[in-house]
């Protein structure tokens, strides 16, 4: 319907993440409405279950129906490394310490995932992922995006995620995967009724 749309709290405090999530949901009609409320987050093997503990748990504190976004950057020659904990290991080591990690390597596959959990405060999550393989680049390229964007080139393609347009990046990226997967729950017949 042209003119309306429909809001979804989103807990995050990452501009990267926002703009990508409005990016992505507004062709649903879906307006992302972005608050610093997060909050709570384990450590966990799978961004899945961090994003679906998150979310319950904000869902509950803030008393309102609200997404939550986790992802991480899984490195096959580290063992899946950094992964759930790649926001530390960006602020730790960042880019210059996973390359160093990386020289000599045989591989330098990789993969991004997301999960998307939504839910109410007296709800259980759902939860919807995504996935982007790729691989490593031996140096950083591009100004867009954010995190580990400018040295993830994306399979089949050359240039980084960093030096793509957040319309390119959220065309082929995990989070536009989980976000797309989210948006079509939300608006369809399951969820649309209620929200
Ligand atoms: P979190 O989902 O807020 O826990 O953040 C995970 C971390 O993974 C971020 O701080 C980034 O370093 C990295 N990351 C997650 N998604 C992306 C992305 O789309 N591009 C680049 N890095 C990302």
């Amino acid at each position: 319907m042209p003119g309306s749309s429909r809001p979804v709290y989103f807990a995050t405090s990452n501009r990267g993440k926002i703009q990508e999530a409005r990016i992505v949901l507004s062709p649903y009609g879906i307006e992302a409405v972005p608050f610093d409320g997060k909050g709570v987050e384990i450590q966990a093997e799978t961004v899945s279950e961090v994003a679906a503990f998150s979310a319950r748990a904000a869902s509950r504190i803030y008393d309102r129906p609200l997404i939550v976004e986790d992802a991480g950057l899984f490195v096959e020659a580290l063992g899946g490394f950094p992964g759930p904990s790649s926001s530390y290991v960006y602020k730790t080591l960042g880019i210059r310490g996973v390359l160093a990690l990386l020289e000599g390597a045989r591989s330098r596959r990789a993969r991004f995932r997301s999960a998307v959990a939504f839910c109410e405060p007296t709800g259980e999550p759902r939860v919807f992922e995504g996935e982007v393989t790729g691989r490593i680049s031996k140096s950083a390229s591009g100004e867009n995006g954010f995190g580990f964007d400018p040295v993830f080139i994306p399979s089949g393609g050359r240039r980084s995620m960093g030096a793509l347009t957040l319309e390119e990046k959220c065309a082929i990226s995990h989070r536009g995967e989980s976000m797309r997967k989210f948006a079509s729950w939300y608006t369809g017949p399951e969820a649309g009724q209620r929200f």
